[in-house]
């Protein structure tokens, strides 16, 4: 049921408040005055010291799962102080890279039933990992094969295009992250900004969607373009990469994420005045790296159009030529979930203007159930 929507995703980028919520439930603890803010994970609460343990956790995925993961990659490293590894199954499964005993491998699916994702599973259970699941369905072959997990609760996701589980799955995996790293006082403050950040996150999710209209026109202005390029780094090379995705999949137009710091080792030489690049500059440690990538692309004639917090307008515009708009500040683990919101809605506009389908993109299917 569409309700007032004229498309799935659509339906399924504005629920994004309403499925955080669902997803936190129950799992966030604000204690009373004395008592510390605390992420309860019911299925894996007999795991944590096993996982903490561990000499690696290796995050195994494939397309948006992937790239959501990569997203929660920096803040599991920074609250467990474990190494964390990134692996797309169907090239863990290609080169038959190491898994030993003595790692903890998370295995994120929306529907839990992605082959490579699977065939990784059970390569990884043959190494005799500890296997972890996160995922959408409750009775997936995922969720039914690995040792313990999490569902992320987002509810049925129908778009073929992955939107509410790609914001859910990072959700997820920022608790996991502060379940893990529960056990050290030295982050304490950080893990309780973190909770109160994931408590008021439904509400910025609410603000950043009333971007509709501009992506909207945004979307008229890139309508006949060949291609797209996204610019992020840090917490949000994850966007510009899921960002590209979803402008691929969907809009079917070429669209690549690229890691700002990468520029000069080849994309640089892409830049003039006509390809249109998108670059992601919210406030985070890496902002003033970021304000000079976009001096850069901008001293090579770049078409930009920038990502930035609210208020920093003005400090990512270089000479006025650039188009901005503005999203709310969170904390800096959360903003990924924050600012691929108005990047799907450009890949829906682009798509409804382009003509395309987009519940089920050409060659697509929700499910990638072969190798
Ligand atoms: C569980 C109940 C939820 C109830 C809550 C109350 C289920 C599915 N969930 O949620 O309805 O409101 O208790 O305390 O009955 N698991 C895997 N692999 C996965 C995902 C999950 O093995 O990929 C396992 C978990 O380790 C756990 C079980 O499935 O044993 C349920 O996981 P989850 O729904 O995340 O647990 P709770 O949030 O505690
Ligand atoms: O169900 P899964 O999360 O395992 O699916 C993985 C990918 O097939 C999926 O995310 C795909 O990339 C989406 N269509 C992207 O929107």
């Amino acid at each position: 049921n569409k309700g007032k929507y004229e498309h799935y995703m659509q339906k399924e980028i504005h629920e994004q408040p309403e499925s955080l919520t669902t997803t936190m439930r129950g799992r966030l603890i604000r204690g009373g005055s004395c008592k510390a803010k605390t992420v309860l994970l019911g299925g894996l609460k007999d795991h944590l010291k096993t996982i903490r343990r561990s000499r690696r956790i290796v995050f195994i995925g494939c397309g948006t799962s992937y790239n959501a993961a990569l997203a929660a990659r920096p803040i599991l490293e920074e609250l467990s102080g474990i190494p964390v590894t990134m692996e797309i199954a169907s090239d863990l499964l290609d080169r038959q890279g190491p898994i030993y005993r003595e790692d903890t491998a998370v295995f994120v699916s929306q529907s839990g039933e992605t082959a490579d994702t699977l065939n990784a599973l059970e390569y990884a259970l043959e190494n005799g990992a500890l296997c972890v699941g996160i995922t959408n369905t409750v009775g997936s072959a995922i969720a039914r094969n690995t040792h313990c997990g999490v569902h992320i609760n987002a509810g049925c996701e129908i778009g073929v295009a992955s939107t509410k589980a790609y914001t859910s799955q990072i959700v997820v995996m920022a608790m996991l992250a502060i379940a893990i790293g529960a056990d050290a006082i030295s982050n304490q403050e950080r893990r309780e900004a973190i909770i109160d950040g994931l408590f008021d996150l439904p509400n910025k999710v609410r603000e950043v969607l009333k971007l509709d209209q501009e992506m909207k026109d945004l979307a008229k202005l890139l309508i006949a373009e060949q291609s797209l390029l996204m610019f992020g780094r840090g917490y949000n090379y994850a966007t510009a990469l899921e960002a590209a995705l979803k402008v691929k999949e969907v809009a079917l137009m070429h669209s690549e994420g690229i890691l700002a710091g990468e520029m000069k080792h080849g994309p640089l030489a892409l830049v003039d005045e006509n390809l249109p690049i998108l670059v992601i500059a919210t406030r985070d440690g890496c902002f003033s790296k970021q304000q000079s990538v976009i001096q850069q692309l901008h001293a090579r004639k770049g078409r930009l159009v920038v990502m930035c917090s609210k208020g920093d307008a003005a400090s990512v515009s270089v000479g006025g030529s650039s188009r901005v708009f503005e999203v709310p500040q969170v904390e800096d683990c959360l903003q990924p979930v924050v600012n691929i919101v108005p990047l799907q809605l450009l890949a829906y506009h682009l798509t409804v203007l382009r003509g395309f389908n987009v519940d089920q993109p050409r060659n697509l299917a929700k499910s990638v159930t072969t190798e």
